[in-house]
């Protein structure tokens, strides 16, 4: 078992200097952090998925197409190994920085914690007007949110379908 990081400087670096809108920023950078705790199963480890959250846009250059961005990320990322992210142990750090160097390119790792981080970001599409797609979703508990439509079109969370879809998976 993890022990819970205090990301707040992480979430302070990332906002300094951040130059592009809403698509790839706070917004939703903060919902991914609220989706990859709805997907937090007992093999994840949250303080990744936060962490993921935070950082896998901030070395967007654009909200176009820049499929470099996650490598770019996850290069940065060796910069705050021994000052922001001293915190975490090499497992957690080498998961951090796979999840963002291939949160562009790969489905899904078979990793539950990476799977995690791909999904929370997969369930902000609606933002840019997708809904998630089930059968493209990393993991099972994404993939059940996806055909539910936990994900509403605006972002929010339909607390009962999330019930529903918990149930089916019997996670409650
Ligand atoms: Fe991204
Ligand atoms: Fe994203």
């Amino acid at each position: 078992m993890h022990s819970p990081m205090d990301i707040q400087p992480v979430i302070d670096y990332v906002s300094r200097g951040w130059q592009l809108g809403p698509v790839h920023g706070m917004e939703h950078w903060k919902r991914v952090e609220r989706n990859g705790l709805l997907l937090a199963t007992e093999d994840v480890n949250i303080n990744v998925v936060r962490l993921f959250a935070y950082l896998h846009d901030h070395k967007r250059l654009s909200d176009g197409w820049d499929l470099e961005h996650g490598p770019r990320a996850a290069e940065n990322m060796d910069n705050l190994r021994h000052t922001l992210l001293e915190g975490l142990t090499d497992e957690e750090f080498g998961m951090l920085r796979r999840a963002c160097m291939e949160h562009t390119i790969t489905e899904r790792t078979g990793v539950p914690t990476i799977d995690a981080c791909f999904d929370a970001d997969r369930m902000d599409l609606p933002r840019v007007g997708y809904m998630p797609d089930p059968d493209r979703m990393a993991s099972a508990l994404g993939a059940a949110y996806a055909r539910h439509g936990v994900v509403q079109e605006d972002c929010s969370i339909s607390e009962e379908k999330l019930k529903i879809a918990k149930k089916e998976l019997l996670l409650i």
